[in-house]
């Protein structure tokens, strides 16, 4: 799974995968709909090099982890708490108040799926 995702942020230009969203606006939508203080803590599940966090950061919130498999996806240093990590084996230290996750759990289960089927 990680060697997947490595791949694809290796070889590809990630500006351009289908995936990518220059303005998240239904992730931001959501987030906002909850009326949260701007101190809550957000993680964003599978962020990769999502412009999600920018945003969050540009209104202000401040306590943003961003959790990926992929260190490569996340090189971009931004000011926010950067996990590596699957998210299967993640292990919280503290509590959020939001959970955001787009196109990640999805593709937990396809490639899964399709790495079981190839053995
Ligand atoms: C399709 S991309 C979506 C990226 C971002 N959420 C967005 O909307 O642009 C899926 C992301 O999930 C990450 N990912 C895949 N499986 C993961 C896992 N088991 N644990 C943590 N991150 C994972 C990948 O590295 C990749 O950055």
């Amino acid at each position: 799974m990680k060697d997947h995702w490595d791949h694809i942020y290796e070889t590809r230009d990630t500006d351009k995968v289908i995936w990518k969203q220059k303005i998240p606006t239904t992730s931001l939508d959501f987030i906002h709909s909850f009326g949260l203080t701007r101190n809550a803590k957000i993680i964003d599940v599978g962020g990769g090099d999502s412009n999600l966090v920018d945003f969050l950061l540009e209104v202000g919130f401040q306590t943003i982890t961003v959790l990926d498999i992929s260190a490569i996806a996340i090189e971009k240093a931004k000011n926010v708490n950067w996990k590596i990590c699957d998210i299967t084996d993640f292990k919280p230290s503290t509590t959020f108040d939001v959970w955001h996750d787009r196109a990640t759990m999805t593709h937990l289960r396809i490639i899964d799926f399709i790495y079981q089927s190839k053995k």
